[in-house]
């Protein structure tokens, strides 16, 4: 029997048009961090709320700790939620601004431990808010009374007050200022070591994502184009839009790379997203940013290939770049 706490097979998510994830496949270990890399648009909000069961997909399943959650009834669904959480981008507006944040952190208790009386209630959010850095005393406060960074960590309590199997964070330090971001990242490993939950760390920025995770995907266009160790992904990318996004790290948590300061593609590489439906299916989408694009590129899509062990990458030329290294420099 497996030991994945998350399995996704063949998720594919369509908005009229538009196929926003085209058949993804990962496993996800109990314990482990795993990155979700990719610039705006690529999915990644999409693939975190199709988990949720919060988008309906067109096709695939989601296995959590063995049960196929797209099978859930919406009880079943809430149930599953004690175990499986989200943090937001957005820490301001995922809170209802007419609820004391202690009142926030004490819903998910209120339903899944309805025994526990008003007191101990109390008691397990005083010690929650102390374990995200937070004065228990903050529990008779308003989200608006709160920085960003405060209200981020009001959400990363209400998310783990269950101690979940599974914490997926979606772009959880963008909309913070950077001085605060460092803080909630470090917070949220702290956590990870202690709790020993897994997460799904998404993100567009790679410096943070190596920060934290033990494994990274990185997505293009609703498409997995590359899996890897974490170290093997930093040291030795085989996918050119890893490249790509690795000469964009930001220059935070002491990386040495040079930066555009936004996290985004440098100049010269700045390209759009494949939009139409057809472009992606026929040839590999990544095709017209790409220098190292030959004439399979335009005509066949490259499968998701095992190059080395735990070493997975989307593209017709990887092997090149595994029997030649250093070849693939942008
Ligand atoms: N509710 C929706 N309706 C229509 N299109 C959507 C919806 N949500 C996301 N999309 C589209 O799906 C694609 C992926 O979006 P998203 O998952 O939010 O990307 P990311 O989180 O990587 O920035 C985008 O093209 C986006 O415009
Ligand atoms: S398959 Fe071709 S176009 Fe796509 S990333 Fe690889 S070399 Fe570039
Ligand atoms: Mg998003």
């Amino acid at each position: 029997m497996s030991t994945a706490l998350l399995r996704v097979q063949d998720l594919t998510v369509v908005f009229g048009a538009r196929q926003a994830l085209r058949g993804i496949n990962f496993e996800l270990a109990c314990g482990e961090t795993l990155g979700l890399v990719g610039e705006s648009g690529s999915g990644k909000s999409t693939l975190a709320r199709a988990i949720l069961g919060l988008v309906r997909p067109a096709r695939g399943r989601v296995e959590f700790l063995q049960q196929n959650l797209l099978a859930c009834t919406s009880m079943q669904m809430r149930e599953v939620r004690r175990d499986l959480q989200i943090v937001f981008q957005d820490p301001l507006s995922s809170l209802n601004p007419r609820m004391l944040v202690g009142n926030a952190i004490a819903e998910p208790l209120i339903i899944f431990e309805p025994a526990l009386d008003a007191l101990a209630r109390r008691q397990r959010v005083g010690a929650m808010l102390e374990r995200v850095g937070l004065a228990a005393a903050m529990a008779d406060r308003y989200p608006h009374e709160l920085s960003g960074g405060q209200c981020q960590r009001i959400g990363i309590a209400r998310a783990m007050i269950m101690n979940p199997k599974l914490l997926i964070c979606d772009e959880p330090v963008s909309a913070l200022d950077v001085s605060i971001q460092g803080q909630i990242v470090n917070l949220l490993l702290d956590l990870q070591r202690d709790a020993g939950m897994a997460m799904l760390f998404i993100s567009h920025n790679l410096a943070i994502v190596r920060h934290l995770s033990h494994r990274v995907l990185v997505i293009y266009g609703g498409r997995i184009v590359e899996v890897a160790p974490s170290v093997t992904l930093f040291d030795s990318p085989l996918h050119p839009y890893t490249q790509v996004l690795l000469a964009a790290i930001p220059a935070i948590f002491g990386s040495e790379r040079a930066h555009t300061g936004d996290g985004r593609a440098p100049a010269g590489a700045a390209g759009v997203l494949p939009d139409a439906a057809g472009e992606a299916d026929i040839g590999c989408a990544f095709r017209h940013r790409c220098r190292f694009a030959v004439a399979v590129c335009a005509n066949s899509v490259p499968p998701l290939t095992q190059i080395a062990p735990g070493h997975w990458a989307a593209c017709h030329r990887a092997r090149d770049w595994q029997s030649n290294a250093g070849a693939l420099s942008l």
